[in-house]
């Protein structure tokens, strides 16, 4: 695994003062961009989940609009789990459930289909970065109020100077960053 993150992490793109002034933002879209680096990234979960929970079967993957989007249905369909989206408002039909949370500028809001996860299902949330995890609490509050079982949330970067995990209560394991260094 060390490997495949060393790999992956050297494929990310750094652009200073992007969105704005004196922020480092890292991009990783160019891991999408190369089938090898894609699939590393979505094994490297892989393994990292089946290591973790070696006795428990993944039910569903859900991911938080929108970069979640990009790597969350392929991990979910290589686990042989179901995919489940937690989007922005008004975007998704029937009975939803919805949590608000506050972004750097105002309150933002996700909602999730309250028929998408039978109560008791095992549930890995995933996005593709932790800064000041306002987000992952939202996409937490709405399993939770599904009565999914919540094993982990999983990142592949995280911005560990603002001290999102803290506000999550449940384990977080961040690929890019973090403790991914401990791992061989
Ligand atoms: C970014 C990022 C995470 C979130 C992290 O998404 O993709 O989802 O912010 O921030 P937080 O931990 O402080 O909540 P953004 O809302 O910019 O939208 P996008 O994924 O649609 O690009
Ligand atoms: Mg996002």
């Amino acid at each position: 695994l060390r490997a495949i993150t060393t790999e992956l992490k050297s494929a990310l793109q750094q652009y200073p003062n992007f969105p704005s002034e004196g922020i480092l933002f890292e991009d990783f879209l160019p891991i999408f961009r190369n089938p090898d680096l894609f699939n590393k990234l979505v094994q490297a979960f892989k393994i990292h989940i089946e290591g973790t929970f070696p006795n428990t079967k993944v039910d569903y993957i859900v991911g938080l609009e929108s970069r979640g989007f990009l790597f969350g249905p392929t991990l979910a369909l290589a686990l042989n789990a179901g995919f489940v989206p937690v989007r922005k408002p008004g975007k998704l039909p029937g009975k939803t459930f919805e949590a608000s949370f506050t972004k750097e500028y105002g309150e933002d809001k996700f909602q999730i289909q309250a028929d998408s996860i039978p109560a008791g299902a095992n549930v890995i949330i995933v996005d593709d970065i932790l800064a000041t995890g306002g987000s992952a609490k939202a996409a937490i509050q709405l399993v939770e109020q599904l009565k999914g079982n919540i094993l982990e949330i999983n990142f592949v970067l995280e911005l560990d100077f603002l001290k999102g995990r803290e506000k999550l209560g449940y384990e977080v394991f961040t690929l890019l960053s973090g403790q991914a260094e401990k791992l061989n």
